[in-house]
C-alpha cells in the first residue's frame, strides 16, 4: 500500500444520500435482493479495475501509473470481496427465489466508474473523473454500511471498502493539483456536468422503460379484450365436428376448401 495519507479527507454521505437512508435500509434488508446486489458490486468493482489498469497503461506520468495500478489491485480486491460475501449468503440462504426489484436507481454500485473512457483522455480529466467517481462511493457506502446494523459481515466490508475508497478520493484530487495546479477547477466542473448529463440520462432511460411497461400494460388491458371478444364470438357461431364440404369445392388442388 502506498505510503500517503488516506485519512486526510473523511468520506462523508451526501445529503441526497442520506434522505434516502430509509430506502436504502429497506433495499438490503430482503436477504436475496442482497446476494444480487453484491454480485452485481462485485462486477462494477473488477470492471472499474480493469479500467483503472488501462488507465495506468496510457499515462506518461509514472507516479501516477504507479498510483493507479496501486488504485486497480484495490479495486480487484473489492470485486473478490463483494463476490465472496454474495456468496457465503447465497450458500446460507435457504429460498431460492429471485425478488423482481433490485433497487439498481436507488442503491447502485459505489463507482460510476462503468462511465470511464480511458483512451483519449487526459491526465487531469481522468483523475476529475475519478476523484468524483470515489466521492460518489464513499458517500454511498458510508451510507449502506450504517443501514447494514442486521448483517454485521457485510457492514465489515462495506467498511473496509470505505476505507479504500476515501484514500481513492485523496489521492485523486491531490494529484489533480499536482498536474494541474491552475486550471484543476475547471477540470472538476466539467467532470461534475459531465456526470450530471450521464445521470440524466440514465434517468430517462429508466423513465422511457417505465413508461413503455405501462403503455404495453395498457394496451393489454384495453386493446385486447375486444378482439378477445371478437375471437369468442366467431368461435360460438363455428359449427362443431366435422363439416361436409361440396363436392365442386373440394376439387381444387390449389387451397383446401
Ligand atoms: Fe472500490
Ligand atoms: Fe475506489
Amino acid at each position: 500500500m502506498l505510503m500517503m495519507d488516506s485519512a486526510r479527507s473523511h468520506e462523508r454521505s451526501t445529503v441526497f444520500d442520506r434522505m434516502l437512508a430509509p430506502v436504502h435500509r429497506w433495499i438490503w434488508s430482503d436477504a436475496n435482493r442482497r446476494v444480487q446486489k453484491l454480485f452485481r458490486f462485485g462486477e462494477t468493482e473488477t470492471d472499474g479495475g480493469r479500467d483503472i489498469l488501462r488507465a495506468a497503461e496510457v499515462t506518461s506520468d509514472p507516479l501516477l501509473r504507479r498510483l493507479y495500478l496501486e488504485h486497480a489491485i484495490d479495486e480487484f480486491r473489492h470485486g473478490v470481496l463483494f463476490r465472496h460475501r454474495a456468496a457465503a449468503l447465497l450458500k446460507a440462504s435457504t429460498s431460492r427465489s429471485t425478488p423482481g426489484f433490485k433497487g439498481e436507481w436507488l442503491a447502485p454500485g459505489g463507482h460510476g466508474l462503468d462511465d470511464l473512457q480511458v483512451d483519449g483522455e487526459s491526465d487531469c480529466d481522468m483523475l476529475a473523473f475519478l476523484h468524483l467517481s470515489e466521492k460518489a462511493a464513499a458517500s454511498r457506502f458510508s451510507i449502506y454500511r450504517d443501514v447494514m446494523e442486521h448483517d454485521l459481515p457485510t457492514r465489515a466490508i462495506f467498511e473496509e471498502i470505505l476505507h479504500d475508497e476515501t484514500f481513492h478520493m485523496n489521492y485523486t484530487l491531490t494529484q489533480l493539483v499536482r498536474v494541474e495546479p491552475q486550471r484543476h477547477s475547471r477540470h472538476l466542473w466539467r467532470a461534475r456536468l459531465s456526470r450530471l448529463w450521464k445521470a440524466y440520462l440514465r434517468l430517462a432511460t429508466g423513465l422511457a422503460g417505465i413508461l413503455g411497461s405501462t403503455l404495453l400494460t395498457i394496451q393489454y388491458f384495453v386493446l385486447l379484450p375486444p378482439f378477445a371478444w371478437l375471437a369468442r364470438r366467431a368461435a360460438r357461431r363455428e359449427r362443431c365436428g366435422w363439416t361436409i364440404v361440396s363436392s365442386e369445392r373440394s376439387n381444387s388442388l390449389e387451397r383446401q376448401y
